[in-house]
């Protein structure tokens, strides 16, 4: 089995959910990060923290030693589309180096079970609905440093005898119902984006494009609730650590589009809410969703958020209690 985890990103959002379900499940959890775009206020205080970069592999390998380590979920890294695209050797420092160096760490210890998380921006753009076996074909840095990532834990594991999951995330979203964590960072986000708008007395949403080839002429996603993602990581880790090793999508396998997200957040406040469609961004796929009969397969697994309006719900929660 498997009690002592050390997760890499652990201050940042989704980390620091995957963190409170471990706690629950009466894990050890050990937390590394650098607070670059994670926060002190995300910090589980039954965690142990440690504020280091992935990049300092001796630091790394005396807190694997020292506690025990026995399972890694890697989540550090950069995830901006945008900048990955101007700043490509921060991508390829973070995102690949910092990977290298977490296995290197890892070497000649006690860690046998390996989570990465990993991103549907491997694929294909216009493929639409993807698997596992879907063609991979990143169009951004970002994807590419991330698809770079997989391909190095695969062959270190294999090579040493580490069970690895490698789950590809498709849009993550939500907030814990704790109330305490969340996500802080705005970023490409559209739900934090639109929540962090909400907040203001006259709330304009922008969407980027509305002639795209969809049903209603908005990008379409998968997003999945962030409880969800971390659920995930825990049910992956009691199943691989019995000498499996696997890539899995983690999505709902359902398509919801721009649109209709707005359409949620307008039903979920009493704000009146000017909408305004500009400028397709560069790089944005119209539609992609997650085949996820792998996943459902290998953990058994039922969605517990799946539901638009409750994730909608967490997010205007979440940015209340902030302000
Ligand atoms: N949010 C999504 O929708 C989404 C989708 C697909 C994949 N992912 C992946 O999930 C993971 C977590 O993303 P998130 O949304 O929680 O973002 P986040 O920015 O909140 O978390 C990343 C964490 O890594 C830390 N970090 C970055 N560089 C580091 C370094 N060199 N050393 C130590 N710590 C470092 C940051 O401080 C932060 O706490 C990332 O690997 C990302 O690529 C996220």
């Amino acid at each position: 089995m498997f009690k002592n985890i050390l997760i890499t990103g652990g201050a940042g959002y989704i980390g620091s959910h995957i963190a409170e379900i471990l706690i629950k499940d009466k894990k050890k959890v050990f937390l590394l990060d650098n607070l670059s775009t994670g926060h002190k206020k995300l910090i589980n205080h039954k965690t142990k923290f440690f504020l280091s970069d992935i990049r300092k592999i001796n630091k790394t390998r005396e807190i694997v030693k020292k506690y025990k380590i026995d399972s890694i979920i890697h989540l550090a890294a950069a995830l901006s589309v945008g900048e990955s695209q101007k700043k490509p050797k921060k991508y390829e420092s973070i995102n690949v180096e910092g990977t290298k160096k977490i296995l290197e760490a890892i070497k000649t210890s006690k860690v046998r079970n390996f989570v990465f998380s990993s991103t549907c921006a491997v694929y294909q753009d216009g493929l639409s609905k993807v698997s596992e076996r879907s063609k991979l074909k990143p169009s951004s840095v970002y994807g590419k440093t991330k698809l770079k990532g997989e391909k190095i834990i695969k062959n270190f594991c294999k090579k040493n005898k580490i069970n690895y999951g490698i789950l590809r995330y498709f849009n993550v979203a939500g907030a814990s119902q704790s109330g305490k964590i969340g996500q802080v960072n705005k970023g490409d986000q559209l739900f934090k984006n639109l929540s962090v708008e909400l907040q203001k007395k006259k709330p304009i949403f922008k969407i980027y494009g509305g002639d795209y080839d969809t049903k209603d002429g908005t990008c379409i996603r998968d997003y999945i609730h962030v409880v969800d993602i971390a659920n995930i990581h825990l049910k992956v880790l009691k199943k691989i650590c019995n000498n499996k090793s696997i890539i899995l999508n983690c999505g709902y396998s359902k398509g919801v589009s721009v649109n209709e997200v707005i359409e949620s957040f307008k039903k979920n406040t009493k704000k009146k809410i000017k909408v305004k469609t500009i400028k397709k961004r560069k790089g944005d796929m119209a539609k992609i969703i997650s085949d996820t009969s792998k996943l459902k397969r290998f953990i058994k697994w039922k969605p517990k958020f799946n539901n638009l309006d409750i994730i909608v719900k967490s997010c205007i929660n979440w940015e209340n209690k902030k302000n």
